[in-house]
């Protein structure tokens, strides 16, 4: 599971390119559809993203006795109507998945058994108090090991008829919290209130309102106010889940520190809470243009059409740090190869799949660009766009499970880097076709089973 495989890529990608590619549907989207099917009434059918970390959200509600099928890559959702689960004491392995592992503990807040739930090495680190608190006030019973206090395994006895409908008053800056809550409460009988950050992804809430669910969502003053009166009825829905701009991320930053080259991405979710990297790369003299905006089951929806650039450095401004919480690992290339100082500091990337600002300070300095972390949640990076990312030695990187730190080093091999990543295989948790579009921009490499 660990290190399936390495991939090692030794040459840039040569020649200029403009193409028109699709990236895979959305992530946090495709787990939200299916969480949310599982509780309307009939056959629900989402064509969305199909990789491990959906498997395991698919996984956990067939345990649950959900009834999944997948055809002709669409997957069908016997929705059983709200709290609709047959019984199951067992254990659920989220795997890599903390979207599936939390969003999974809010559902069962109201399912009345116990059940554990686990992952792999990588999500047994991951916090867990900042969600399993609420939970608790809600009424489930939460028990952690002695040894491990806070983390994964957690079992969870939830309670059906004695769930209370809470305000809650979200302190960090998570959608798997309140998604996580949204389920609990979508079960619970009475009004639920949730009041976070308006920079916090606003999935759950934009497709239960697509689905007639009652929910009135406000903000003011930086804040969003989610009301949900629980136990109501739903039904079934089909929907194509647009593209996930966490993984345009990769291609866009790519395009940009390339050569002569255009690159079309179509059908992207373009969601405000999730394009703060289009935003920061902007700033930095980023050709990026959003086209054909529309509106789908509530989400905007766009194609990007991106080229070439001579960036700059940017202090990433605190406001954009939510929405680009997952592509900053790779807009750090951006950073290291603009003219100029760039800053950011992003607390939250210390508890990713990986410590994400070490990852990308090694992964920096590895490429000869001086990086240094400051108080351990940011990161100082000098830039230089004159320097030849290409070293003689291969330089020997792990993914340490953490898909995005794997496909930025793959992206770095791309731009001159002489880098052997091992452990890729963790790429397929979000976007199993990566190497498959990569090729069609150019790139070479080679796959090195171990
Ligand atoms: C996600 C929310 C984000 C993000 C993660 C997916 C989601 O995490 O980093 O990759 O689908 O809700 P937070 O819960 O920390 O916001």
């Amino acid at each position: 599971m660990n290190n399936k495989f390495s991939v090692l890529i030794k040459d840039k990608i040569s020649s200029y390119y403009n193409k028109k590619i699709k990236v895979p549907s959305d992530k946090s989207c495709t787990h939200r559809c299916i969480i949310l099917a599982s509780q309307c009434c009939g056959i629900s059918k989402i064509t969305g993203l199909e990789s491990e970390d959906i498997y395991a959200t698919v996984n956990g509600l067939r345990l649950l006795g959900t009834k999944i099928v997948k055809k002709n890559k669409v997957y069908h959702v016997y929705g059983n109507a709200i709290s609709g689960f047959k019984k199951f004491t067992g254990v659920i392995n989220c795997y890599n998945s903390a979207t599936s592992a939390r969003s999974l503990l809010g559902i069962l807040t109201c399912f009345p058994h116990p059940v554990t739930i686990s992952g792999d090495a990588s999500l047994k680190l991951r916090p867990f108090k900042r969600l399993t608190n609420y939970l608790e006030k809600i009424g489930a019973t939460i028990i952690h090991p002695k040894s491990k206090k806070f983390s994964l395994p957690i079992k969870i006895h939830g309670t059906k008829e004695w769930a209370l409908a809470q305000k809650h008053y979200i302190k960090v800056k998570s959608a798997q919290i309140s998604s996580a809550l949204i389920y609990a409460a979508l079960q619970t009988k009475g009004t639920t209130e949730i009041i976070e950050s308006s920079e916090i992804r606003d999935h759950t809430q934009r497709l239960l309102k697509s689905l007639k669910g009652d929910i009135v969502v406000k903000k003011n003053k930086g804040k969003r106010f989610t009301k949900i009166k629980g136990q109501v009825e739903m039904h079934r829905f089909s929907i194509r889940v647009p593209g996930d701009p966490s993984s345009s991320c990769f291609f866009v930053v790519q395009t940009l520190l390339s050569k002569n080259s255009s690159l079309l991405i179509k059908n992207v979710c373009v969601n405000d809470t999730r394009i703060g990297f289009i935003k920061i790369l902007k700033k930095m003299g980023g050709k990026i243009k959003i086209l054909n905006k529309k509106k789908y089951f509530g989400e905007p929806v766009a194609d990007l059409f991106v080229r070439s650039s001579n960036l700059r450095g940017i202090k990433v401004p605190m406001k954009w740090i939510t929405s680009s919480i997952d592509d900053l690992v790779v807009c750090s290339l951006a950073f290291g190869l603009a003219k100029g100082q760039s800053y950011f500091k992003a607390p939250e990337m210390l508890l990713k799949e990986t410590n994400r600002i070490k990852a990308i300070s090694e992964l920096l300095n590895k490429l000869g660009v001086r990086a240094k972390i400051i108080k351990k949640d940011s990161l100082r990076i000098w830039g230089n766009p004159n320097i030849k990312v290409k070293s003689k030695k291969i330089i020997k990187i792990s993914s340490n499970l953490d898909h995005r730190v794997a496909m930025t080093c793959f992206v770095a091999g791309t731009l001159g880097a002489n880098i052997l990543i091992q452990g890729f295989n963790t790429v397929e948790s979000s976007f199993p076709n990566f190497l498959k579009l990569q090729k069609k921009i150019g790139a070479k490499y080679e796959i090195k089973k171990n």
